[in-house]
């Protein structure tokens, strides 16, 4: 079967590939993959930033934004044929840590949890998967192609959690919330929040075309201009972006007890000159938490599929912008001006 890998370290070295079909012991459920989406991780991965092979392998198979369709499935399985599912990113530890043997290898604590697609796992941009039952979730069959939407919904059902959490540490009745970044985490974020009922503003560089009415079709705010320029005071802060500059103005300009979660992964190396002191007092003063937040768990698996089922339709599939077939993967990691989500199709590939 054909296979999208990669050699982690090695920029270009992304090619298809046959592989064998994968082996009884991976799992009971035998899983076709019909589409993986692509995100920041996967370009990092194909230009040798990040990622790792699985033990005694040479190469790593991509994808992790993932959905399948159930092919076999054993009685008593609780899966039947045909169902959708999505295959869980992060697999525990061996360990396994006191968080991953919670059930928490999103918290993992000693840091040799797997993810597929990323490290040490082969990922899900193959033709075919198998997985044990409790490493899958499984979809309503109305999300259809969408559910390929679930693993980044994870990502920020988990941040919402955990803001909510922290939130509770004291009297908190959070009103509006600015999202930094307008691709598919922070429009996902903004979902959600919108879905809390709160008043979203979304700041993003552009200034016209897909996002901003994406944002505006949601119900929330679009910003072109900096948070800082802005003058908003948010609750809460959403930062997708990663980038160093906006990171700052996140930290930097919350409400009073503001809960400023951080969710986009940015490279080492870039030096900004900084007001320590006047962050720090800040935040002291304010009684503000800033945090960081990866991954997800089974249980923001669950409050994903109950986000994608109250969302419109609509909305979320102008979120995938392109579907590119596997064999032409390479155009989908091109990136084009107006995109927001790009899924490789790997069911069509075996057609
Ligand atoms: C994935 C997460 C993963 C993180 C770090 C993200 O792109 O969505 O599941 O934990 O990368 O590897």
């Amino acid at each position: 079967m054909l296979a999208l890998t990669v050699r982690p370290g090695q920029q270009g070295s992304s090619s298809l590939r046959q592989m064998a079909e994968p082996h009884p012991d991976e799992g009971s459920l035998l899983v076709q993959s019909l589409v993986v989406g692509l995100c920041g991780t996967d370009s990092e991965i194909i230009n040798g930033e990040y990622g790792e092979t699985p033990t005694g392998e040479d190469f790593l198979v991509l994808g992790h934004e993932n959905l399948g369709r159930v092919l076999e499935a054993p009685s008593g399985s609780g899966m039947s044929v045909g169902d959708l599912v999505v295959g869980i990113v992060r697999r525990p530890d061996p360990e396994p840590c006191t968080a991953c043997a919670a059930g928490e290898w999103d918290m993992c604590r000693n840091g040799r949890y797997t993810e597929h697609g990323i490290r040490g796992l082969h990922g899900l941009a193959r033709e075919r998967w198998r997985a044990e039952p409790d490493a899958v979730v499984r979809l309503s069959p109305s999300v259809g192609r969408l559910g390929v939407l679930l693993e980044p919904t994870t990502i920020v059902a988990k941040a919402w959690e955990q803001v909510e959490r922290i939130g509770k540490r004291a009297f908190w009745q959070p009103g509006v919330v600015a999202v930094t970044g307008a691709g598919p985490v922070g429009l996902l974020a903004a979902l959600l929040g919108v879905q809390r009922g709160l008043s979203v503003h979304v700041f993003d560089r552009v200034t016209a075309g897909l996002k901003p009415d994406l944002v505006r079709s949601l119900g929330a705010t679009y910003h072109s201009d900096s948070l800082p320029d802005s003058g908003l005071r948010a609750d809460v802060l959403m930062e997708c972006t990663g980038v160093p500059e906006v990171v700052v103005d996140a930290m930097s300009n919350g409400a009073p007890a503001a809960i400023v979660c951080l969710t986009g992964v940015s490279g080492p190396g870039r030096r900004l000159p900084l007001d320590v002191g006047d962050l720090n007092r800040q935040a002291v003063l304010g009684n503000e938490v800033i945090f960081g937040s990866v991954n997800a768990n089974r249980r923001h698996c669950e409050q994903s599929t109950c986000a994608l089922a109250a969302a419109d339709p609509n909305w979320m599939s102008r979120l995938i912008t392109r579907t590119v077939p596997l064999h032409r993967y390479p155009e989908a990691f091109a990136r084009q001006p107006d995109d927001v989500k790009v899924v490789i199709d790997i069911e069509a590939a075996g057609q």
